[in-house]
């Protein structure tokens, strides 16, 4: 007989009388000497169906190896649940084992684990109800991303991961080399000869697919990416990760207000999707971990964005009155202490300020006609801060050319991106939402390390 997914069963697929075969992993076996009541769940849910099984019929002994963590295949009759809080329930006629969990090593045999406890069995958090929830969301927000952006036209480009460039020129990359690391080739000059090296050259994990989408973008006027990037910044916080995943739509002939609209039609559609499509889920997270999520969820997409010039953010930050722990001015970039006091005291609403000095923003973006500033967008959201970084990109080829000249980015490592303002130019804008963060702020999670699988930060490749 075929296997069925708990899920369906309890939406009510199946009518009661019916023999099911399920699989799964135990949660709970309680009972006495005459029945015995096991809670399995299969992840298809977060919720466990209830299977009954006659003690007498199988044997106390055979029972006895179905612990928490045990994994059993289940066939018997679906009938409607006599006891509260389920619709159905498994009257068990076979029960089969496939691997049993030790009681005194299986290490989640109670609930109410630490996250940080659970981050260090790594392999095994998927198997919590949170993490459930959680990796069942993010397969949704996934989802939900390609579905908004194949409804709209954009195609998916699938970017290089090895790259020879650094868009975001922060200097944070991690190197690719096959080089032996104890006999690396010199020059005469004593520098690294990369002649020698797999590519020919010097190449490091991307930090955006940004660049390549452009190449895209300038041929098929609306593409994004969603992919891995990587940077080797050594800031632990609990929005930081050196690997996370990024999703970069890439748009010909928009400008900034294009591009702020693009991102915030783009941001409600995901959630709305995760709201319409998760409810079990994030009913969960709501009453474990964050009493306000699902109202913050509705509230984002209930309203309009606040749009705001930096200039004017610093001015309302610097008559707030309030101290920093880093302090603010003109000029400076705002960390999140700031952009949250925006979002949550301030507007109470997400907020996407523009037009930032053009001293701390990547080279490629827009030069405004003050000189000062560039026609750059970050996205704030509440308890996170910047979820999405974008920009209009600079279109002429004198200006980029100035920009990169001063910001001594050589010529000849990006030749291929000048080329697309030699050839056929055109006005153009995007932008990158954190994944993570994205995952972070839909979950009501506080440590970005609980919505990867396996997290990648300073010191901690583990799993
Ligand atoms: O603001 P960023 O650096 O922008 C770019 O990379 C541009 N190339 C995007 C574009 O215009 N196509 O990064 C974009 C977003 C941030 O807003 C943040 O959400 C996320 O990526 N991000 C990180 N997420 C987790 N860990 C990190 N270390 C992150 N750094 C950036
Ligand atoms: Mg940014």
């Amino acid at each position: 007989m075929e296997r069925i997914k708990i899920k369906d069963l309890l939406e009510n697929k199946i009518e009661p009388g019916k023999e099911v075969v399920v699989m799964g992993w135990v949660r709970t076996r309680r009972g006495n000497k005459n029945v015995s009541f096991i809670a399995l769940n299969d992840g298809s849910t977060i919720n466990t169906i209830q299977i009954v099984a006659d003690v007498p019929l199988f044997g106390e002994e055979a029972l006895k190896p179905v612990t928490t963590g045990s994994c059993i295949s289940v066939s018997g009759i679906l009938v409607a649940s006599q006891g509260q809080g389920q619709s159905v329930e498994i009257q068990a006629k076979k029960l089969e084992i496939f691997g049993t969990a030790d009681v005194d090593t299986y290490p989640l045999q109670k609930k109410g684990h630490t996250l940080e406890f659970l981050r260090e069995i790594a392999h095994l958090r998927p198997r919590t109800n949170t993490f459930g929830a959680v990796l069942r969301l993010r397969h949704a927000l996934a989802f939900s991303i390609h579905k908004y952006f194949n409804e709209k036209g954009f195609f998916y480009l699938h970017t290089p991961i090895i790259t020879g460039s650094d868009c975001e020129g922060a200097g944070a990359m991690f190197h690719v080399t096959t080089f032996d690391l104890n006999n690396i080739p010199k020059k005469e000059d004593g520098s690294i000869n990369y002649m020698e090296d797999f590519f020919g050259k010097e190449t490091n994990l991307t930090v955006s697919g940004q660049l390549e989408g452009e190449l895209a973008a300038l041929a098929l006027s609306e593409i994004y990416t969603f992919g891995p990037t990587f940077r080797a910044e050594n800031s632990n916080t609990p929005r930081h990760l050196a690997e996370f995943w990024m999703i970069e739509p890439e748009m010909a002939f928009y400008d900034i207000h294009d591009n702020m609209n693009l991102s915030e039609e783009f941001l409600k559609y995901i959630i709305r999707y995760a709201l319409e499509n998760c409810k079990d889920d994030l009913d969960f997270l709501n009453k474990m971990y964050d009493n306000e999520l699902v109202e913050r969820l509705k509230f984002v997409v209930e309203n309009e964005f606040v749009r705001l010039d930096y200039t004017e953010g610093i001015d309302i930050l610097l008559k707030s009155g309030k101290t920093f722990e880093f302090p603010i001015q003109w000029g400076s970039d705002l960390q999140a202490e700031h952009e949250r006091y925006l979002v949550e005291q301030h507007f109470k609403k997400p907020v996407i300020l523009t037009n930032y000095p053009r001293e701390i923003k990547a080279f490629y973006m827009k030069q405004n006609d003050d000189g000062k500033t560039v026609r750059a967008m970050d996205v704030l959201f509440p308890k996170i801060g910047e979820i999405i970084g974008g920009s209009q990109r600079e279109e002429n080829l004198e200006k980029l050319k100035s920009r990169i000249a001063e910001m001594c980015i050589p010529e000849k490592d990006i030749w291929w991106y000048l080329d697309t303002r030699k050839f056929g130019t055109a006005p153009h804008s995007g932008f990158g939402l954190g994944f993570e963060r994205l995952v972070l702020f839909v979950t009501g999670m506080a440590n970005i390390r609980d919505v990867i699988p396996f997290p990648r930060t300073p010191k901690n490749a583990e799993f």
